[in-house]
Formats: C-alpha cells, sequence, structure tokens
C-alpha cells in the first residue's frame, strides 16, 4: 500500500502524520480515516474548495483531475500547480506526500 506522509498543519495535524492507504481511495477519506479532520463542506462532491491540498510528491500517480475540478481550483486559497480537491484525487501506487493549506477559502473569506 501506498505510504502517505503529511506535512504539520498548525490545527489539523501539528506534528504531521505518516501513514498507508489503500490504492483506490480517495486521499479525502484517507485524511479522515486517520482522524486528521479536513473540511469537506460539500461532503465530497466536487462543489467546494474546502478539501484543497497540495500535493507535494508523487501528484503524477493521482488520477487526472477533471474540469470541474480544475475550475474550483482556480478559487482555492494558496493554489500551486500541484494543487487538487482531496475528495477527488483518487490515490495510485506510489508513495505520496501532501500538504494541508493553511487556510480553506471559508478562513480566508473570515479573516482577510
Ligand atoms: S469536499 Fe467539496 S470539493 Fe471536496
Amino acid at each position: 500500500m501506498p505510504q502517505i506522509v503529511v506535512l504539520p498543519h498548525e490545527t489539523l495535524c501539528p506534528e504531521g502524520a505518516v501513514f498507508d492507504a489503500a490504492t483506490g481511495t480517495t486521499v479525502c477519506d484517507a485524511l479522515l480515516a486517520q482522524d486528521i479532520e479536513i473540511e469537506h463542506a460539500c461532503e465530497k462532491s466536487c462543489a467546494c474548495t474546502t478539501c484543497h491540498v497540495v500535493v507535494r510528491e508523487g501528484f503524477d500517480s493521482l488520477n487526472e483531475a477533471e474540469e470541474r475540478e480544475e475550475d474550483l481550483l482556480d478559487m482555492a486559497w494558496g493554489l500551486e500547480a500541484t494543487s487538487r480537491l482531496s475528495c477527488q484525487a483518487v490515490i495510485g501506487t506510489e508513495d505520496l506526500v501532501v500538504e494541508i493549506p493553511k487556510y480553506t477559502i471559508n478562513h480566508a473569506r473570515e479573516n482577510h
């Protein structure tokens, strides 16, 4: 099973995390299964951006993003070239390093 490394996130996982996840699971579900409570405001239906993650390693091993995901990502806080909506990103066979951005669009609206 691929190994997922989650970089430290101030509130969601201050120490970071390392765990194995099954191929075919979404990154969002894999995080939630580890009690890393990433936001998923639209219940994983590709209709918000709160589950945004940046994939630091292993990006190419994920399924390809569909147009709707790309459109939504354009609105995500802290968008990068290897950004994905974690509820749409399906884990392949390679290890991943994932970073959860500091803010979601919800926080960004509140704080800025
Ligand atoms: S949970 Fe809304 S797009 Fe992923």
